[in-house]
């Protein structure tokens, strides 16, 4: 039996030119078995008609919140009550603002005050709005607030540019749906911040000195983080490859932005996990303008100084740590070295010279506590699931005060 079936579900409709996906997300919903309630804003309204909703969930579409209330049916309250989860896809950036405030004047804003039910939000919007800090600290303050996000996702936007703020695809909302109602998810509640990428030191402002770091790793990481239901924030370096829907995205450039970011993110984070590929030292001088190379010049010194080590600086009790060692001789020994040196529950080895850009990883766990766990060549994202479950396990012996 699916975990929709028999569930009422409020599917509340922002005014977004992604509001017409939300008929396929209605429809899905219909057809896993759950009631599917519709609320539109004044903004979707605009975009949408209610009859393409009645018809698909046979049932009245609301958007008034005045509309009378009779015997068996008062308004917002009856909705907020009978609803196992509230779903707002699109979300835009006024209605996400509106729910981080808390106003109360449409449907949709007293319905989410007054429910108990989870709250899932998929946002939609133009790239920049989308990044913009104030719709960042509401989404974050919903976050905070227990509200689950789904997306944005990379891709084509309504205005043609290219960008972050597509809606998710229906089936991946209501995949996400089904996680929430189930309640499932091993790291259900947890703050999982992860770190992906390679950074990129600025020697002036046309190059930097970089790695070959894809992303994929920690990418794959907190998207198996997303599925089993933490609030994941995806701190990452520039990748050529889309981030995963669900997690709050931090872009960063240098291992100094990395630092500031993963300070800030693992203040509340239950569990660190540092996929990004570092550079340890930085070009001493960055240079204002470009560095011209003078006639007959052979040479250019470069001096390079050691950047903070995020991982050894990250220390709070109740915070999870998990480094990666890419190396390409003794790997182990120096992966357990590290382990010891930077304080962290485990550490996850792997062969730099096959593992760095590729689809696939060897990798060995190593743990604080001597355990040693070896794993055959997997997909990344196989064994990025393989990472969260040990997250799980060690955040849940941590909780139960384990030694
Ligand atoms: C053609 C068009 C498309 C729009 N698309 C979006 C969008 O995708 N995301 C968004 O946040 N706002 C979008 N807006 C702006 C919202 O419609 C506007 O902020 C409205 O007040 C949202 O109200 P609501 O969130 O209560 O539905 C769009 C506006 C227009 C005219």
């Amino acid at each position: 039996m699916c975990a929709l079936e028999e569930k009422s579900i409020v599917l509340a409709v922002s005014g977004g030119i992604a509001a017409y996906k939300a008929a396929t997300i209605a429809s899905l919903l219909v057809q896993a078995g759950a009631h599917v309630d519709v609320v539109l804003t004044a903004g979707a309204l605009q975009f949408i008609q209610p009859l393409t909703f009645s018809a698909i969930t046979h049932r009245p579409v609301h958007s008034d919140p005045f509309a009378p209330w009779a015997a068996d049916f008062s308004g917002h309250v009856t909705l907020a009550d009978r609803a196992d989860l509230v779903i707002v896809a699109p979300a835009t950036a006024a209605t996400v603002a509106r729910l981080a405030l808390g106003l109360s004047d449409d449907l949709l804003g007293l319905i989410a005050l007054s429910t108990r039910a989870p709250i899932l939000l998929a946002p939609a919007m133009e790239d920049r709005m989308y990044r913009h800090p104030t719709t960042q600290q509401h989404l974050q303050t919903l976050t905070d607030r227990g509200a689950a996000v789904v997306g944005p996702e990379s891709g084509r936007l309504a205005s043609g540019a290219k960008g972050l703020g597509r809606m998710s695809e229906p089936a991946d909302i209501v995949r996400r749906a089904q996680v929430l109602v189930q309640g499932a998810g091993r790291l259900a509640g947890a703050r999982v911040v992860v770190t992906a990428g390679g950074t990129r030191e600025p020697l002036d402002p046309v190059r930097y000195v970089g790695n070959r770091s894809s992303g994929r790793m920690g990418f794959a990481i907190a998207k198996a983080a997303v599925a089993e239901g933490a609030a994941v924030t995806l701190i990452s370096g520039p990748s050529a490859i889309p981030p995963p829907a669900g997690a709050i995205i931090v872009s960063v450039e240098s291992a100094l932005e990395m630092l500031a970011a993963v300070e800030e993110a693992a203040r509340d984070a239950d569990v660190l996990i540092m996929a990004a590929a570092v550079a340890d030292f930085r070009p001493e001088t960055s240079h204002a303008s470009k560095i011209k190379k003078e006639h007959g010049q052979d040479y250019l010194d470069l001096r390079l100084v050691r950047n903070p080590d995020i991982l050894a600086s990250v220390n709070r009790p109740g915070l999870v740590k998990i480094g990666f060692a890419a190396e390409t001789d003794n790997l182990l020994e120096h992966a357990s070295a590290k382990l010891h040196a930077k304080g962290l529950d485990m550490i996850v080895a792997n062969d730099a010279a096959s593992t760095i850009g590729a689809d696939h990883s060897t990798a060995t766990f190593l743990m604080a506590d001597g355990a040693v766990r070896a794993f055959p060549r997997l997909p990344k994202q196989e064994l990025a699931f393989e990472i969260v479950l040990a997250a799980a396990e060690l955040l849940a012996a941590l909780r139960r005060g384990d030694s």
